[in-house]
């Protein structure tokens, strides 16, 4: 007989409904792969949820959730106080993913509870493990840390938390993690390197949809410190948001304008940078916006690296992680993909799902 694991999704955007896609286009390899059914036991928004929806029918709820609709509105749909009302009585806890594709902290409580009946749970959602210090602990105490993944929460989709984990199952020691975490300032910066302004390559970028609908929300280097934290707690160290260094890429008087005011007003940023950029490329160096992880600290913000180094090299939209250890001595293991998309996400998520399932299999 086949294994069965019911999913309780949380977020139903633009990953969400990827996700729910992706898990209906591959029942049928789920089945023949690894003989297990994934069946869907809810799916909630901010304030409501459906339930018991058949996988040949998650067309319908994401066309409803694309034209704006709640989902205490769909067919069946109820409203729905907080997440935790949904997990607060699972009825096979040890037969049940629960994932997290919003982008609140508010689901934090029902993801522990999950966690703490026998649920597994993985996130796309970087906040509940780049909050406070004391969740992370929640969330990774043995014995159920080995019903944890969040492989989205970094890269996307690409593998830099598995892999991140299989150097410290082989006790490998890491000494240090660079990386590029964000394609948008991956794109602004291999812009400033073919020559473009600062102010141009940021609205183009904006004009594009490849930054938040507030670019400042990528620009303050904030979400490359969440993604940062993360890893960087992945190997054990103990640091909160507020003791990363960041280097935001606009300065702070900047802050109060609205998006229109702000974008308007790059164009005074424009001799800095390209200042810098001419530096830089005076040492054969390129200018990349960098996350690095090294001697129990974080530092987030520009840095000249030379143009022979991979991040160097690396060009676009594509995130990179160099993580230098003891065992791979001078040259780092890197590992190179995309950092952002829906699909990307979702694929992680979805492996992480297959992880998980057979890691619920094996539960006594
Ligand atoms: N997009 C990417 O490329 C990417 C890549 C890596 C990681 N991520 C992360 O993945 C997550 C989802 O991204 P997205 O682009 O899909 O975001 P999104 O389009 O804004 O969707 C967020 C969803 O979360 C729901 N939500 C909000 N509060 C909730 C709650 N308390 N309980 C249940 N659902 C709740 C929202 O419901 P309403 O519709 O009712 O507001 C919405 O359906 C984010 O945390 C993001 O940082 C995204």
């Amino acid at each position: 007989m086949a294994q069965r694991v019911e999913i309780i999704l949380f977020g139903l955007g633009n990953v969400g409904s990827c996700v729910l896609k992706q898990l209906a286009a591959a029942a049928q390899n789920h089945l023949l792969r690894y003989n297990l059914e994934f069946s869907l036991a809810a799916v909630a928004d901010s304030n409501g949820y459906v339930a018991n929806i058949p996988l040949n029918a998650v067309n319908a709820l994401v066309q409803h959730k694309q034209a704006k609709k709640a989902l205490a509105d769909y067919s069946n749909g109820k409203k729905l106080n907080s997440a935790l009302d949904l997990v607060q009585n699972l009825s096979n806890p040890s037969s049940t993913i629960v994932i997290d594709c919003s982008a609140t902290e508010s689901t934090i409580p029902a993801l522990l509870r999950a966690m703490q009946s026998g649920a597994a749970i993985t996130m796309a959602n970087k906040k509940p493990l780049s909050s406070n210090y004391s969740n992370w602990l929640e969330f990774t105490a043995a014995p159920r840390i080995h019903r944890l993944r969040y492989e989205s929460t970094v890269g996307a989709g690409s593998p830099f938390i598995t892999v991140c984990n299989r150097l410290i199952a082989a006790n490998d020691k890491i000494n240090k993690i660079q990386g590029t975490f964000s394609g948008t300032l991956g794109f602004v910066m291999s812009g400033l390197e073919r020559g473009e302004s600062y102010s141009n390559i940021v609205q183009k970028a904006f004009k594009l949809g490849y930054t938040e609908p507030d670019p400042r929300d990528d620009l303050s280097g904030k979400d490359v410190a969440r993604k940062a934290l993360i890893l960087a707690r992945t190997i054990g160290y103990k640091l909160e948001m507020d003791d990363i260094k960041i280097e935001p890429l606009y300065p702070t008087q900047f802050e109060s304008l609205n998006v229109e005011q702000f974008l308007g007003r790059l164009g005074e940023l424009d001799e800095q940078y390209a200042q810098k950029r001419e530096e830089a490329k005076n040492n054969n160096q390129v200018l990349r916006y960098v996350a690095k992880i090294e001697q129990n600290t974080i530092t987030v913000g520009l840095q000249a690296l030379s143009q022979n180094t991979p991040i160097g090299r690396l060009q676009g939209t594509e995130n990179m992680v160099e993580f230098y250890t003891e065992i791979y001595g001078e040259k780092p293991l890197v590992v190179q993909g995309a950092g952002a998309g829906g699909e990307i996400t979702a694929a992680g998520v979805i492996a992480d799902c297959i992880e998980l399932a057979g890691v619920l299999k094996s539960s006594p």
